[in-house]
């Protein structure tokens, strides 16, 4: 079944918003701490369906974690030594983290394991873990020649003294083999094209594991025994704050207070990018939770100008270029997305997706192999503004929200299909948005 949720523009946007807990790091936290020795607690965690599939395989792998109401939950880990072979599948939903770094796990532990996902997951790419899982000594394949899911991990000792070399920027393919070099028996030094989010190298850190970085390069020495229990306390997710962010500098009379963002180097790209263009992004009570550097963002209806993203700043804003590509239409001059091919094998291709939904709103959009490019004058004076459209989430919760924030700023109503796809990252989005005063829904 597929909702539709309807979209009107209000006057003003204005708010505060309370951030919900980072994917990334709920993913690692809940992880790691069912592998290590000892009771951890995570404070803030995201509930939501992606996250829920790393607590279900975790669970079915014999760790114990109890919700603890609040927003916290319990994990009681029993070393990697004390996790069994699972009795079934594991199914890791829509959730390519939960995957790929289970996969990096599985990989060194004694067990026969087959995960499998959604039809969205079972179309992405897993030769990025799987061949290098293999050349560590791992017993593992999947279908399609060892490049799509389902994967079959025949685990057990793994060959360190290796150096890697990932032909993506990808935290999901590093994080694999930082958690595989678990089992092995010496350091492995992974080497990416380009730095890639760290949430992995400071928990593992924080939990018994020599890390040494190098620019893009990581090495990781196992500690002698299991990794020890951490609580975390996880930061508002900024991928999840990107919707409202561009939304107040693209709203005409904006003015939203986003509190506890996680504001870790590795994922403000697009911050970077705003800026550049000239948005109106304040940072606010700078602090540290839970090892990572929060913020409260106040941002504002701004004046933007286009600019061009590529490089070393793609990674640093992966799960964000559909809505640079969305603020780039209302800037003055073009914006260019390049080097972003990774954006095509995401939960849907999002070059694709992202063109064909921006231009139902009558942007000018084309695309390229890895990117697109933005004729920015939309909501500019004298520019063609933005029509109500119906959209298509193409059961992507990334797509879902873009479609929603253009709504925000399109004259008459927008039309989401596939509307539930937000469940994946930000349960809580619908309801935020009518708070907002901006929607009505009709299932
Ligand atoms: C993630 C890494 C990124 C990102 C995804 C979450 C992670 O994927 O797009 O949403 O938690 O490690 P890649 O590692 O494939 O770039």
């Amino acid at each position: 079944m597929s909702d539709v949720v309807t979209v009107r523009p209000p006057r003003q946007l204005r708010g505060t918003i309370a951030i919900p807990g980072d994917k990334s790091v709920t993913h690692r936290a809940v992880m790691f701490n069912a592998l290590a020795r000892g009771e951890a607690r995570i404070d803030g965690f995201l509930d939501a369906a992606d996250t829920r599939s790393t607590v279900e395989c975790m669970r079915a792998l014999g760790a114990e974690v109890r919700d603890l109401g609040g927003g916290a939950l319990a994990i009681r880990g029993t070393g990697r030594g004390g996790l069994h072979e699972p009795d079934d599948v594991l199914d890791c939903g829509n959730s390519g983290t939960t995957m790929r770094l289970l996969s990096g796990v599985l990989a060194g532990l004694p067990m026969l394991s087959v995960l499998t996902g959604d039809d969205s997951l079972r179309r992405r790419p897993m030769a990025r873990i799987v061949r290098p899982l293999a050349s560590l000594g791992a017993h593992i394949t999947a279908r399609a020649e060892g490049t799509l899911p389902p994967i079959v991990i025949q685990g057990g000792p793994l060959r360190g003294g290796q150096t890697i070399e990932t032909p993506v920027a990808s935290a999901q393919v590093k994080s694999a083999l930082l958690l595989a070099s678990l089992a092995a028996d010496g350091p492995i030094r992974v080497v990416q094209p380009a730095q890639s989010r760290d949430h992995t190298e400071r928990l593992l850190e924080a939990m018994g594991a020599r890390i040494e970085v190098d620019g893009a390069s990581v090495t990781i020495t196992p500690p002698a025994g299991d990794l020890e229990a951490v609580d975390v306390s996880v930061p508002g997710d900024i991928s999840t704050a990107a919707a409202w962010i561009v939304a107040a500098c693209i709203h005409p009379d904006a003015e939203l207070l986003l509190t506890g963002v996680g504001v870790n180097e590795t994922r403000t790209g697009l911050l970077d990018i705003l800026e550049a263009m000239g948005a109106d992004i304040q940072r606010l009570e700078e602090r540290t939770t839970g090892g990572e550097p929060v913020a409260d963002l106040l941002v504002r209806s701004s004046t933007l100008r286009g600019t061009v993203v590529g490089g070393d700043l793609v990674p640093r804003a992966i799960d964000e270029l559909p809505l640079v590509a969305l603020a780039a239409a209302f800037a003055e001059g073009e914006t260019v997305i390049q080097d972003a091919a990774e954006l095509r094998v995401k939960e849907s291709d999002r070059v694709a997706t992202t063109a064909a939904s921006l231009r139902a709103f009558g942007i000018d959009v084309s695309e390229a192999d890895d990117g697109m490019s933005v004729r920015g004058g939309s909501g500019l004076r004298g520019g063609a503004p933005l029509r109500g459209a119906a959209v298509e989430s193409s059961g992507d919760h990334r797509l879902a929200m873009l479609g929603a924030v253009a709504g925000l700023v399109a004259e008459g109503e927008t039309a989401v299909h596939g509307a539930e796809a937000v469940t994946v990252s930000y349960p809580e989005f619908w309801a935020e948005l009518a708070r907002l005063g901006a929607t009505s829904v009709a299932v």
